[in-house]
Formats: structure tokens, C-alpha cells, sequence
């Protein structure tokens, strides 16, 4: 029994470069999101005034914003433990009883991808989430019993890049549903000076602004850039890290200012030149880039569309004027207007 549990909340993915240290671990510390941190302090001091734990809690977004050190948040501002396990990692219903029935007041059990969540899985969740209880059958057959024992008042707090893909009823049994929204480069700016601070690396404001503005508005490829340009850095013995030092760095990995990196390119591509611009299926877009869909809907598309460089129509996707200049391509509208004109002239 100890066995799977200690499988199950090892299903972590544990990034190597992911140290600890650079998790936020207080409300205060989590730098952005000022809406979601401003109710989610009020709901947290709310709960702890009732002497209750918090509600439910689901956050949905791309990847890399900030789900799983919320989890970690919650768990330290309401002074219990965190249990992490993944949607996939819950195969059979015992999985997940073994993780409840060992859970203590407050706790926070995380479940990341909870999308990927079997149906059997579910049906255990929904009384514990609803009752703190755990319906068990034991046995088969004239012979089965109806276990039923009673959890602790913990909280579950759920992380999904597919909000769609959760079940009504699912979904429903959450208090809080909130989304995270990519950063602005100003909040991803001072995620780079503060992950500068704990890991120790001299950077000047401008070489931080730099690898904000690449960092497709996400937190998790901010810290990523920081440390190939630390690098860099290193290697070259440079002091400070100044902002040509970042873009020769940032050079290399093959940003571009906009932080687009090849695959990026590559979707405007089958997008501008191999369909017209769209609108064309994702499903189209996938087979065209030898990609999975996913990867296009949850890496891909959020940024491009931030950047305004891709639509998303009813039809499919489509490329906006502005991928048409990004790609340096000549703009389909502006053919058309001449051509407009051409055909008057000829009138
Ligand atoms: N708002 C934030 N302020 C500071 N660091 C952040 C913030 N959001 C995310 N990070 C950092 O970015 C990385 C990825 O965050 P994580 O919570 O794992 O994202 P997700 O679970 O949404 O994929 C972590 O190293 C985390 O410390
Ligand atoms: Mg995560």
C-alpha cells in the first residue's frame, strides 16, 4: 500500500531545473495575477477565520503560469501539507483512496491534469470533494459491502490545461474556478530579477527586460532563458549581465525578438503558405507540422494569439495581417485593395 502511494505522489514531474528554491511559496511572493492573488487571499483568510478549510479550488492555463506553485501556496498560507499526484498517474479507484485516506485537516491534494482523469477515478473524488468521504465497495458480488469512511476536511486544488475536457459534474463540485492569463513583460521582468535574487545572477534591468519580452508571457521560459543565459555569461566570464550579453545569448537558442522560436514559425508557415492564410482545421495544421495537436493548442496558439499573429474562427485557424508582415510576406488584403484599384482604373 505504502508502495503505490509513495509511487503515486512521486508521478510529480519533478523538472531538474525546477529547483525548489525558485517556487514562490507565499501569496506575497507570487509575483503577477494581481486579481486571482487578491480573491484568493480573501478566500484563504476567510476560510482560516472560519477555522475551515479552503474550497475546492481549479486553475486552468497554459502551461508554465504558475498551477502547481498556487497548489504549493495554498497548502503553506493554510498551514498543510502538499500532496501532488497527476491526472494519469490515478489509474484505478484505489490509487486515489490510498491518497485520501491518508491525508490530514487542511491538507492540499494536487492534482495536475486533472482532464486526464478516468471515470472510475471521478466517481471516488465526488463524495470525498462533496462529503469528506470515501464510498468504497469491498468485495464482489451478494457478498460486496459499502465501505464508507469518513476524510478529513482537505482541499483539493486541480490544475488543467484543457478546461473543456473536464466532465459538468466535475467542474461544478469546485468553490473556485479561476484562470491564469499569460504575463505582461513587465510582471515577467521582475520574475527574472527575482529568480536573478535567489539564484544568485547579476543582471542589469535591461538584459531582464530582454528575456521578459522572450518569454512568450510565460513565467516557467523566463527561468528557463535566465539560466541559458547565465551560461553564457559564465563561459564568457562577462560581470553584469547586460543586455547585449542576453541577446547574443537569446540569439542562440533561435529567438527572435518576439520570442518565437522555430516551431512558432513553422505553424505560421503551413498556415501563410501552404493554405492561404487559413482558415484551416488543427487537426490540418498537426498533420502538416508532424505535431500533435495538443502541443499546437496548449504551447503554440495561446502566445501566438497573445501576439496577435493567429485567429481562431469557426473555420479553423487563420493568419492575421500582422503574421503575413512578422513572416514578410506580401499581405493578402493589401493585393487585393491594389487590385481593386486596378480594376477601376480599367473601368
Ligand atoms: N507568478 C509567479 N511568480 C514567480 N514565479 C512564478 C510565477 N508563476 C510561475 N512561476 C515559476 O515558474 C515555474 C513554473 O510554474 P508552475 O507552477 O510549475 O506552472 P504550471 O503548473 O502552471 O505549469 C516555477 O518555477 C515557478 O516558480
Ligand atoms: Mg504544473
Amino acid at each position: 500500500m505504502l508502495e503505490k502511494e509513495e509511487r503515486v505522489f512521486n508521478a510529480t514531474p519533478v523538472n531538474g531545473e525546477e529547483d525548489l528554491s525558485i517556487r514562490p511559496k507565499t501569496l506575497d511572493e507570487f509575483v503577477g495575477q494581481d486579481h486571482l492573488k487578491e480573491k484568493l487571499k480573501i478566500y484563504i483568510q476567510a476560510a482560516r477565520q472560519r477555522g475551515e478549510s479552503l474550497d475546492h479550488s481549479l486553475f486552468y492555463g497554459p502551461p508554465g503560469l504558475g498551477k502547481t506553485t498556487l497548489a504549493g501556496i495554498i497548502a503553506h498560507e493554510m498551514g498543510g501539507q502538499l500532496r501532488v499526484t497527476t491526472g494519469p498517474a490515478l489509474e484505478r479507484p484505489g490509487d486515489l483512496a490510498a491518497i485520501l485516506s491518508n491525508l490530514e485537516d487542511n491538507d492540499v491534494l494536487f492534482i495536475d491534469e486533472i482532464h486526464r482523469l478516468s471515470a472510475s477515478v471521478e466517481e471516488i473524488l465526488y463524495p470525498g470533494m462533496e462529503d469528506y468521504s470515501l464510498h468504497i465497495i469491498v468485495g464482489k458480488g451478494p457478498l460486496a459491502n459499502n465501505i464508507c469512511i469518513s476524510l478529513p476536511n482537505f482541499t483539493l486544488v486541480a490544475a488543467t490545461t484543457r478546461l473543456g475536457l473536464l466532465t459538468s459534474p466535475l467542474r461544478a463540485r469546485f468553490g473556485i474556478v479561476e484562470q491564469l492569463a499569460l504575463y505582461e513583460i513587465e510582471t515577467l521582468t521582475e520574475i527574472v530579477h527575482r529568480g536573478s535574487r535567489v539564484l544568485g545572477i547579476d543582471i542589469n534591468d535591461d538584459a531582464a527586460v530582454e528575456i521578459a519580452k522572450r518569454s512568450r508571457g510565460t513565467p516557467r521560459v523566463a527561468l528557463r532563458l535566465l539560466r541559458r543565459v547565465r551560461d553564457v555569461a559564465e563561459v564568457r566570464n562577462a560581470g553584469t549581465i547586460d543586455a547585449p550579453l542576453s541577446i547574443t545569448a537569446l540569439d542562440m537558442l533561435g529567438l527572435d525578438s518576439l520570442g518565437l522560436d522555430q516551431g512558432d514559425r513553422k505553424i505560421l508557415k503551413v498556415i501563410v503558405d501552404l493554405f492561404g492564410g487559413g482558415p484551416v482545421g488543427l487537426s490540418t495544421i498537426a498533420a502538416a507540422m508532424n505535431e500533435e495537436q495538443q502541443t499546437i493548442e496548449d504551447i503554440y496558439e495561446p502566445y501566438l494569439i497573445q501576439q496577435g499573429l493567429l485567429e481562431r474562427t469557426p473555420r479553423g485557424r487563420k493568419a492575421t495581417i500582422n503574421a503575413y508582415q512578422y513572416l514578410g510576406r506580401p499581405c493578402p488584403a493589401e493585393n487585393s485593395f491594389q487590385f481593386c484599384f486596378q480594376d477601376e482604373d480599367s473601368l
